[in-house]
């Protein structure tokens, strides 16, 4: 009992912390680097975000109006998760006109991109399980998912909590042909496509 009550407790703290101190700044890195590149893609940019937390990344791709989105989260701890439970938050969040333009689905990314049955996207951001064969599958399931000549970008990779994360992602680029930059922004970002695929779609 006395556990469960500390954890929510760290986690509220957390989410506070989160709110008032990191929110303010991440736009300014990671957000704004993938809000730039989406107006470097031909309209309609359809767009699919693993992890969405707090909708931040969210609201700063949907600054361009060209952009429809579709995102997945489980709303819980893992991989940084503020542990809100629902995706009710993030629509709140985002207001009437760009929730309008988002869809949101709610699990385990690692059965929800199998099963969706979508038009290809053509920019892709993984940024939900961190792990090393989590961050794996969702490479793997995305890559399903991407419109030829489209553009997945993989977060965190240079982040100290997964030290793993840039060799992890620099070996799955090789292993599936993929070209790839990465990309000194945030907590190091990987900006990959196919190598066959000559301009961004
Ligand atoms: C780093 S945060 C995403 C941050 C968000 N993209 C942003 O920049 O504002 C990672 C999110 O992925 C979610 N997550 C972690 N593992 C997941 C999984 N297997 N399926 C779905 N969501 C997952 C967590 O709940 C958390 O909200």
């Amino acid at each position: 009992m006395a556990e469960i009550a500390m954890r929510q407790l760290k986690l509220a703290i957390r989410n506070i912390f989160h709110r008032r101190f990191l929110r303010p700044l991440w736009p300014i890195a990671t957000h704004g680097f993938l809000y730039r590149l989406s107006k470097e893609i031909p309209p309609p940019v359809r767009y699919l975000e693993v992890g969405v937390r707090e909708g931040d990344s969210m609201n700063a791709i949907l600054q361009n109006p060209n952009v429809t989105a579709v995102g997945v989260d489980s709303w819980g701890a893992e991989a940084g998760g503020t542990a809100r439970g629902s995706a009710d938050h993030v629509k709140k969040y985002l207001g009437p006109e760009k929730s309008s333009r988002v869809t949101l689905h709610s699990g385990d990314s690692h059965v929800l991109l199998k099963r969706f049955k979508l038009p290809e996207f053509n920019l892709i951001y993984v940024d939900g399980d961190h792990s090393e064969a989590g961050a794996i599958e969702d490479m793997d399931d995305c890559l399903k998912l991407l419109a030829p000549g489209g553009t997945m970008l993989v977060d965190d990779i240079d982040h100290p909590a997964h030290s793993y994360l840039r060799a992890t992602v620099l070996a799955w680029a090789a292993r599936n042909n993929m070209a790839i930059k990465t990309h000194d922004v945030g907590q190091g970002v990987a900006e990959m496509r196919r190598k066959d695929a000559e301009t961004r779609a």
